[in-house]
């Protein structure tokens, strides 16, 4: 350190980051170096980088962008929005947001505090602030990417000045983010792109920073590290497998149950369970033999670290889908002239449909000897990532385990027989008294009423039944004395009646109070659960008047949108509203939190 130039003691209570930028700001304002030479120099910059996760694909993201911000020589400070204060962005000359959505287009858990903040009418501008947002959906979702649409929105209304355009990313992420990382990273280091930094404002924002340690960066706590989570899951034992269809079914959907007796785990009745998938021996077998390799090529995989291609194909590359990005990057290294033809934009339909019904296997043979270094294909293909199942147990009356209903995946293309990875995992590859790989992923906005007298309607078709299995016998073991409707739907009575005999025996009861199924495929004309919702309207409509909560549970796609239109068309029908009005009236059942969906 050079003489007069104060300094950061390393017992002082901050991050090494924090440490590093306020020495570096120290020096910069204290250094008698002449102004041009330090104007040579690329200037390093404190840049908060912020995410809203909930399954941690943001927060990886996030972990990934701080560690190429510090490679390029700036001081990235990696924090989750949950418990952050906009007071404290405002504080920031730069921030980098990574956002994803839940819900209906909704922040993710514990992130709504920071927005509703933001959002307050006279909340004090922020034209100090560069920023740039990452915005992380699902396109099979009606609110795309909304809560990042959202902010941005917000911090441009704020005064805030945009580094770059957001970007509003599917399922599909690699390539998305690196595009956008380019961008961002290009522009901080892109002097005309730099924000001057004025000494005064540096020296506000020093003791801005050493009056305020909530500006610590938040990054998780050892103990947070330790307990179970998608990085540190718990492998619980299979403990109870059947199926719920019967053999002649067109499909096959099975219950699990884990046991989780003795162990750290818990859970709420309405969370899912994360399970971390591995893929079908005999396809990375057949990959294997495609390229000629054995598999015990050491390779580089991400976080995992080194360890072998087989290693790698089975437990940590998504081996069975294709992408534009995967067929892009073969096609070129391959010099593959139809590939290359496919990747035209005037044959983006035919791309869509090659990549739709084929999997990297079919790639690998019809266009063999691409691949000669085993890093090369590791670097290519995206990670495995975890599947998510809506518990249908209930921690009071199944204690010490935890349920799933899993829809089998199958389907036929291209001549092959394929399966999804993980549910043909549970269905064939998995017996009683394995252990799997499995974490908790809270869904705090889908719970029980608060109220024990309240009513509840579930709508929950196919694998949809599963987190109300597990609200109606929590609703039983805590003796919970509000009503319960729960609409059902399958293919057919005979053959796809899930857990029929309990569902049957708690109506009998009277625990539920009443039962409306729709089997689609028992008669000429499909019945599905909104047809049901229709035809009791009255009674649907009442039930709302009397506090009812409705619950939808199921595929997102088509299922998902209908039965809130046939929700719409009840209260205009029944409560006599125009479109408008019965838009407001679902919009306050929303705000009472008493319309949840969870829909994948
Ligand atoms: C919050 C949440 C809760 C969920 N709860 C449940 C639940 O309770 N039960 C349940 O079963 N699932 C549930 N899911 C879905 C589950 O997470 C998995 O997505 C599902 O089991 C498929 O995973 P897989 O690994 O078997 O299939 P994957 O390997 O992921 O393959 C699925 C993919 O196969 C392709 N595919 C499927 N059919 C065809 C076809 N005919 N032609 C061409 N391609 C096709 C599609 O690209 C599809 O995306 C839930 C999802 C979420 C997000
Ligand atoms: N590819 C596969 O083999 C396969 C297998 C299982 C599940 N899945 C997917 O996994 C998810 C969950 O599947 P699941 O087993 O829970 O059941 P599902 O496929 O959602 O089907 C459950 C019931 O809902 C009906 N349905 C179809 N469209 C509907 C709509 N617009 N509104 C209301 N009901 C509708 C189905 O009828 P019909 O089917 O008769 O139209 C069936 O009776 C879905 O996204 C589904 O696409 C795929
Ligand atoms: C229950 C649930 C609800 C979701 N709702 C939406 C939504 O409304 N809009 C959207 O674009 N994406 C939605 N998604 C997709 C997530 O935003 C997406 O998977 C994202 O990559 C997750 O990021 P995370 O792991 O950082 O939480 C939803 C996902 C789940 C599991």
């Amino acid at each position: 350190m050079a003489a007069g130039i104060p300094f950061i003691p390393d017992n002082a209570p901050f991050t090494p980051e924090q440490r590093a930028w306020l020495n570096g700001m120290l020096a910069g304002i204290f250094s008698s170096a002449p102004a041009a030479t330090a104007a040579e120099s690329r200037p390093s910059r404190r840049i908060a980088v912020l995410y809203a996760s909930q399954s941690g694909t943001a927060e990886g993201l996030a972990r990934k962008l701080a560690k190429e911000l510090k490679a390029q020589g700036h001081q990235p400070a990696v924090s989750t929005l949950v418990g952050y204060t906009p007071a404290a962005l405002a504080a920031e000359s730069c921030a980098l947001i990574l956002a994803s959505t839940y819900g209906d287009g909704e922040a993710p858990d514990g992130v709504r505090p920071f927005f509703e903040q933001l959002c307050l009418e006279h909340f004090p501008r922020m034209e100090k602030l560069s920023y740039a947002v990452f915005a992380l959906g699902d396109r099979h979702y009606e609110h795309f990417c909304k809560f990042g649409q959202d902010l941005d929105s917000r911090l441009a209304a704020l005064g805030a000045n945009p580094l770059c355009s957001r970007i509003d990313c599917d399922i599909d992420i690699d390539e998305p983010f690196s595009q956008w990382k380019t961008d961002v990273i290009a522009r901080l280091n892109d002097a005309s792109s730099a924000r001057p930094h004025a000494q005064q404002s540096a020296a506000k924002h020093i003791s801005e920073t050493i009056s305020d340690p909530k500006l610590e960066s938040k990054e998780p706590k050892q103990e947070t590290l330790k307990s179970i989570s998608r990085d540190n899951p718990l492998f619980a034992t299979l403990v109870e497998k059947r199926n719920l269809t019967h053999p002649a079914s067109t499909k096959t959907t099975i219950h699990l149950a884990f046991s989780i007796a003795e162990t750290a785990l818990s859970y709420e009745a309405g969370d899912a369970c994360g399970v971390i998938p591995k893929n079908d021996s005999n396809l990375v077998a057949e990959i294997l033999q495609s390229l000629r390799l054995n598999g015990n090529e050491q390779v580089q995989c991400g976080k995992s670290g080194t360890t072998t291609l087989h290693d790698a194909l089975t437990h940590h590359l998504q081996i069975t889908r294709l992408s534009r990005k995967i067929v892009t990057e073969y096609a070129k290294k391959g010099q593959c002239a139809k590939l290359l033809d496919l990747l035209l934009p005037e044959q983006q339909a035919k791309l869509e449909k090659y990549v739709y019904d084929r999997g990297l296997i079919d790639m690998l043979i019809e266009h063999p000897g691409v691949i000669d270094d085993p890093a090369e294909l590791v670097a290519m293909l995206p990670k495995l990532t975890p599947r998510l199942y809506s518990i249908s147990s209930s921690p009071v009356a199944h204690a010490g385990e935890i349920h799933t209903t899993v829809a089998v995946i199958r389907y036929r293309s291209n001549n092959r027989d394929r399966g999804g990875v993980c549910s043909t995992l549970f269905a064939d590859r998995v017996s009683v008294s394995d252990r799997l790989p499995l974490y908790i992923q809270p869904n705090k906005k889908f719970r029980l009423p608060s109220d024990s007298e309240a009513p509840m309607i579930m709508i929950g078709p196919g694998t949809g039944i599963a987190p109300f299995r597990g609200f109606l016998y929590e609703r039983r073991a805590l003796g919970h004395k509000g009503r319960n409707w729960l609409f059902f739907g399958e293919r057919s009575a005979e053959t796809d009646y899930l857990y029929r005999e309990e569902i049957e025996a708690m109506h009998t009861q009277g625990h539920v109070t009443r039962l409306d199924t729709a089997f689609s495929r028992d008669q000429d004309d499909k019945v599905y659960v909104q047809d049901r919702m229709l035809q009791n309207a009255g009674e649907f409509w009442r039930w709302l008047q009397d506090g009812a909560s409705v619950y939808v549970c199921g595929d997102a796609s088509y299922m998902a949108k209908d039965v809130h239109a046939a929700l719409l068309r009840i209260v205009e029908i029944e409560g006599g509203k125009s479109a408008e009005n019965a838009q407001e009236y679902v919009n306050a059942l929303k705000e009472q939190h008493r319309y949840h969906r969870d829909v994948y």
